[in-house]
Formats: C-alpha cells, sequence, structure tokens
C-alpha cells in the first residue's frame, strides 16, 4: 500500500514538516497575528453554535479541526478522556466542561508551540482537570488500560504511521473505551506524486488513507463496532482524481 512506502521513507520528514506548519500557526495566534482554519487556518468548523459560546471568542478561533469529535464523544461526568493532537485544546476544554471536576482530560501533541498555546486557553478558561503533554501519537505517554474516551480531531491523517495510532489508542482504552474521532480520508489510493507533498499532507490533505483502508486498520488494532457516523466536506485533491473528505467515526474497546 502506498502509505507503507511514504512511512519508510519519509517518517522523520513528515514529523518535522507537520511540526513546523502548526508552529507557525500556533506562533501567529500566540502574537495575536492571525486567526486560525480547518487545518491550514484556525476555524472551529463543525460545532453546533452553542457549543463554543461559553469561551472568549479567540479561545473558541484556535481550531484546525474537520469536525465535532465532542458530539459523537457523549462524554459523562467523571471521564478521563484522552485528546490526540490536541493543537490549542480546544476539545481539551469542551470535554472538561463535560467530565466536570470529577474527570480529567489529557492532550498529547508533538508541537512546542501548540502546548503553549493551549496551556493559555486553559488559563483564560480557568479549569484545573486539563493537562496538556508532550509527545507522538504513535507512541503516547500514557499507561496503559487509563483512558475512558480517545478523541482525535484532523490529527491521524497527518501521522506517518497510522496503525501504530489505532494500537496506541487501543492500548490506553480501559475496556468498553470509546474512540470517536474525526478526520480526513480519501475514495481511493493517494497517487505517489501527491504523497511526495509534505506541505499537502501539513494542510491534511495528501495524508488522507483511502477510507476502507482506515476503518480496517482501526478493526486490525482490535477495536470492535467500527463505524462512520457521518462525511462532509469532500474536495478534489490537486493533480488526482481522489476526492478527500472528513469522516467521523466510533469505535469500542470490546
Ligand atoms: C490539524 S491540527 C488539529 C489540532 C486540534 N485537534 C484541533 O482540532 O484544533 C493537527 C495537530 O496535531 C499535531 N500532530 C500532528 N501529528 C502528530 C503526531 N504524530 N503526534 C502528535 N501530535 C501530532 C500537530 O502538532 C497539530 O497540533
Amino acid at each position: 500500500m502506498a502509505t507503507n512506502s511514504l512511512i519508510q521513507i519519509q517518517d522523520i520528514d513528515i514529523h518535522d514538516e507537520v511540526r513546523g506548519h502548526y508552529a507557525t500557526r500556533a506562533a501567529n495566534l500566540l502574537d495575536g497575528a492571525a486567526t486560525a482554519s480547518c487545518c491550514a487556518e484556525p476555524c472551529s468548523c463543525g460545532y453546533p453554535a452553542d457549543a463554543l459560546a461559553a469561551l472568549p471568542a479567540d479561545v473558541a478561533q484556535a481550531s484546525w479541526g474537520c469536525g465535532d469529535p465532542i458530539s459523537l464523544a457523549a462524554l459523562q461526568l467523571g471521564q478521563r478522556v484522552l485528546d490526540l493532537g490536541s493543537g490549542g485544546g480546544l476539545d481539551c476544554l469542551l470535554a472538561a466542561q463535560r467530565v466536570g471536576k470529577s474527570g480529567w482530560v489529557i492532550g498529547v501533541d508533538m508541537t512546542p508551540e501548540m502546548l503553549s498555546l493551549a496551556w493559555r486557553n486553559v488559563a483564560k478558561v480557568g479549569l484545573h482537570n486539563i493537562e496538556f503533554r508532550y509527545g507522538h501519537i504513535e507512541h503516547l505517554p500514557v499507561e496503559s488500560d487509563s483512558i475512558d474516551v480517545i478523541l482525535s480531531n484532523c490529527v491521524i491523517n497527518l501521522s506517518p504511521d497510522k496503525p501504530a495510532v489505532f494500537r496506541e489508542a487501543y492500548r490506553v482504552l480501559r475496556t468498553k473505551g470509546k474512540f470517536a474521532l474525526s478526520d480526513v480520508v480519501a475514495d481511493g489510493d493517494i497517487p505517489a506524486s501527491a504523497l511526495a507533498d509534505l506541505e499537502s499532507l501539513a494542510r491534511c490533505a495528501s495524508g488522507a488513507m483511502k477510507e476502507s483502508d482506515y476503518l480496517d486498520a482501526i478493526r486490525a488494532a482490535g477495536f470492535q463496532d467500527v463505524h462512520v457516523v457521518d462525511r462532509t466536506s469532500a474536495a478534489t485533491l490537486p493533480g488526482t482524481d481522489v476526492q478527500t473528505y472528513s469522516v467521523r467515526v466510533e469505535a469500542y474497546k470490546p
């Protein structure tokens, strides 16, 4: 599969390219020099209007996601939540409001500037049931069987080793734990020429995995009841006839 050759050739390059891309975007927000949008620039896309109403405007704008994993997660008081690729911390903040003081939220991200932005946003909101950890989602700095719900929003498409991400998610979830994610996938294999375009990959486009392979990789990690909840925002990947689009997926650890 094309994605495997990408892993062997470019895994370090991909992490560096993606980190640089999001470091710049986080630094611009920290400086007050820009706003955000889906993947490329911050956007807050996909959330119900009232979900963000209680947050300061600049905190609510610190979103590079491609959907709303929070509604999908149906969080409950007291749960322990992990967000893979937590960025500016928006989903962690929304999760922390829902799990309450008896719950706990961990965000993991590999970009120091994003971690700084996330800590700043948490301080602005004044919640005390969140922490952010530096790390790679392919090797999570989280203990096994310790998490009730895993979120991820527009991040796994950026990983050079998606099966490793799903194996790690499975490892850290408790039995009957839920994986609720939003991500970009494709309706076919991405051609090698597009795979080599790291800037496109960093914008959440050419790193997309074919949807059926993506779901198979989640199942291969051990998850059950894996299904797509909805699909939105289709676009043709430039120079190809492949469509990329956002999906929300839920899955459970048996
Ligand atoms: C498109 S942004 C999404 C951020 C956030 N989930 C949101 O919805 O706003 C991708 C984020 O994932 C992080 N990221 C990408 N690949 C990663 C990896 N392999 N390990 C850890 N973090 C990663 C980036 O640093 C960036 O903060």
